[in-house]
């Protein structure tokens, strides 16, 4: 480091949301000069396209919240560029710029495929496209999903929640069943969730349920009682039903096979009856082989993400490969991307967010982990020269993404854009407007494209 502190330092952070954006402010108030690249046009990542669209508040205040941290005089934002592999950039390509960092933090956009025969069938979808379909994510937002009346969620976290408050609220649908591997005690989402799909829960099939799982979870020490006590506890607070939805929770199940019908279709679920087995500290659920089928004519995985394969960084476990015995850790936590065949830190690249940890935690969890990923960042800046030439290093980066045939956009566009949404949300009386695809959002900034959006 020179001895004016990481002036002549510049760093590329790959992924606006809550990680990023949290880890572009660390890096930006310590004197890094910042490149933001970020795939979608919008900043926020989940916090714009993930957190359930009606929670308006919440979703206006971090969008400030972001914008303001953008402003920046060190940060520079660059939408609608893609990292990787088949990218606009590849990480190699940044690197022989000449930038002296980079930190992933694009999130885990890749799909967990369980290998389950059926999954190609019409009618099976992964929570994550569902959720920016809802959202209104190009091009998911314009996507056609064909919901039908009977639905199985596979999973029993936040996100199987959300979706079945979608389906329950919005969609109507005749029936949701949450189908989940383990017990009742081993269920992840939270009270404050389930208050809006309470009312449509099936009691009386609940209670049957409870008493069905009840010898095999005191086998292992569970206490089914509690378990009930806890979603009941969601009843005082319950949103009152706008539906008929059913809504029920099945448990030791787990998903075998998807049946289809003569035209692609989904026309059942078949599961998989488990049981509950200690291992290692842990309750886990152990197949027996038997099986049955529910009616249903949707599936939706709700089972977390898992990163993107094709982003050029080697995976394991779902998110990207950290070095297991990292130069600069943070709360014993390492950031630093890591080649396990070659057993070698994989040069400059550092992670953070939901791509060091897939699916894991809320937008808090995020931004302290983009904030960690930036201090392993600054310690490792500690021992990097500063760059003689940073704007000539800078300026060619400038050149290769005027050169590109994807519009770029830039912190200016994205006010620009989010003022023109507010207003147009204020003009037709909506609590939120978004634009639905691309080449709207980029003929409202008026950014000229012949590119499809
Ligand atoms: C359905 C759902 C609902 C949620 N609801 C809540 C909630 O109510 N409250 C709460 O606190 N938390 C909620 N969370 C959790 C919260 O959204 C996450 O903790 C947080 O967004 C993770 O942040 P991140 O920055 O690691 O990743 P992300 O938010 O996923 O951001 C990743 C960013 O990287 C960009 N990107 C991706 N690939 C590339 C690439 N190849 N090149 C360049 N850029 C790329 C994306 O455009 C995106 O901007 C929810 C999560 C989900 C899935
Ligand atoms: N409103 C909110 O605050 C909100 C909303 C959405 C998400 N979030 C947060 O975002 C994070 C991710 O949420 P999430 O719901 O995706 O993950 P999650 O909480 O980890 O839940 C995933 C669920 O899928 C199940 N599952 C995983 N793999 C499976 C498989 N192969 N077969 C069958 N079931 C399987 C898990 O069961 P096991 O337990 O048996 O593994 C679990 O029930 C969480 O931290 C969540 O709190 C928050």
């Amino acid at each position: 480091m020179s001895e004016e502190g990481f002036g002549n330092h510049l760093v590329a952070v790959i992924g606006a949301g809550p990680a990023g954006i949290f880890a572009s402010r660390q890096l930006a108030i310590n004197d890094v000069h910042v490149v933001l690249l970020n795939r979608d046009i919008l900043p926020g990542g989940l916090a714009e396209y993930g957190i359930y669209f009606n929670k308006y508040k919440m979703k206006e205040g971090l969008r400030r919240q972001f914008h303001q941290i953008l402003e920046h005089p060190r940060i520079d934002y660059y939408g609608n560029i893609r990292i990787g592999e088949s990218g606009d950039f590849r990480l190699a390509d940044l690197r022989a710029l000449g930038f002296q960092a980079i930190l992933v933090t694009s999130g885990a956009q890749g799909t967990k495929w369980l290998g389950l025969p059926g999954e190609n069938l019409l009618g099976v979808y992964h929570a994550k496209d569902l959720v920016f379909h809802y959202n209104s994510l190009p091009p998911y937002s314009v996507r056609d999903y064909r919901i039908g009346k009977r639905v199985a969620l596979i999973g029993a976290g936040n996100v199987m929640l959300d979706i079945a408050h979608w389906l329950i609220r919005e969609q109507k649908v005749e029936e949701v069943v949450s189908v989940v591997r383990r017990g009742p005690n081993d269920i992840k989402f939270t009270r404050e969730e389930l208050k809006f799909v309470i009312g449509n829960l099936d009691l009386q099939r609940l209670t049957a349920e409870i008493e069905r799982v009840r010898p095999i979870a005191d086998a292992v020490g569970q206490n089914v009682d509690e378990a009930k006590e806890f979603i009941l506890s969601a009843l005082p607070k319950g949103l009152e039903p706008v539906s008929d939805s059913r809504f029920s929770l099945v448990f030791l199940a787990s998903p075998a096979r998807i049946l289809g019908n003569e035209s692609g279709s989904v026309s059942g679920l078949e599961v998989e009856e488990t049981t509950l087995v200690c291992s290692e500290g842990d309750v886990q659920a152990k197949r027996l082989g038997t099986r049955h089928t529910l009616d249903v004519d949707t599936v939706i995985f709700c089972i977390g993400d898992k990163v993107d394969e094709t982003f050029g960084l080697p995976v394991r476990n779902n998110a990207f490969v950290k070095h297991p015995v990292p130069s600069y850790p943070v709360d014993g936590l390492s950031f630093e991307a890591y080649d396990p065949d070659l057993n070698r830190p994989i040069d400059r690249v550092f992670v953070a967010g939901w791509s060091r940890e897939a699916s894991s935690g809320l937008v808090g969890v995020a931004r302290k982990d983009g904030e960690n990923g930036s201090r392993a960042v600054l310690d490792f800046l500690l021992h990097v020269p500063a760059l003689v030439d940073p704007k000539g290093v800078f300026d060619e980066f400038l050149g290769k993404i005027g050169k590109s045939n994807r519009p770029v956009v830039q912190k200016s566009d994205v006010q620009k854009l989010v003022d023109i949404q507010r207003a147009e949300a204020e003009r037709l009386g909506l609590p939120d407007f978004k634009y639905a695809t691309n080449a709207e959002m980029l003929a409202a900034m008026g950014i000229e494209t012949t590119i499809p959006g």
